[in-house]
């Protein structure tokens, strides 16, 4: 299993695009694939299940993953016509960020993410340093983020930095 984050402190930089191909590209290619969408704007969600209106419902999606006893009864993300399964994302994941949650918590529950009966997780997140986006790179093996030091590409996602590496350096 592979946890895949695609993350950046900016907006409109491509996060959700490229969590949505990713994961659409991982699952044509016979990989059993979920997206995790832990935006509030819910784009990725609407992107693979057409629903404009994914993001007002109040729970059921990303939300469970910070839900230890969730975690272990077990959780039921949506199929999807693309084929990828969809932990959706939904207005009230701010209450993520604006509880009592810490870092701790999120490490927490990681070894429960991890074992989710997939080859890989995408996990699309929010533009701003804040829990979701900590636990998000915790999570995972590998996190996509803008590293160009060029400064001719300031709003492109430009390389990889590795999960492991970011859990050790927020401990
Ligand atoms: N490689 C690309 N080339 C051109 N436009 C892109 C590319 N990737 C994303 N976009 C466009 O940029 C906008 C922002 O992309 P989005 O994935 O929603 O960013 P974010 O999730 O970081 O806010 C969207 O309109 C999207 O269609
Ligand atoms: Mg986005």
């Amino acid at each position: 299993m592979n946890i895949v984050t695609v993350t950046n402190q900016k907006g409109g930089v491509g996060k959700t695009t490229v969590s949505v191909h990713l994961a659409c590209g991982l699952a044509e290619r016979g990989y059993k694939t979920l997206l995790v969408d832990l935006d509030g704007q819910g784009q990725a969600s609407t992107h693979l299940t057409g629903d404009t209106a994914i993001n007002r419902r109040p729970n059921g999606g990303a939300e469970l993953l910070f839900d230890l006893e969730k975690l272990k009864a077990g959780i039921s993300p949506l199929t999807t016509p693309l084929g990828v399964d969809l932990l959706f994302g939904h207005n009230a994941l701010s209450r993520i960020d604006e509880g009592e949650r810490t870092t701790g918590d999120a490490m927490e529950v990681r070894d429960y993410v991890r074992a989710l009966p997939y080859d890989f997780i995408v996990i699309d997140t929010p533009p701003a340093m804040q829990l979701r986006q900590l636990a998000a790179v915790l999570w995972a093996d590998d996190a996509g983020a803008r590293h160009d030091q060029s400064g001719h590409h300031q709003g492109a996602i430009g390389g990889w930095i590795s999960g492991e590496g970011a859990a050790e350096s927020s401990r």
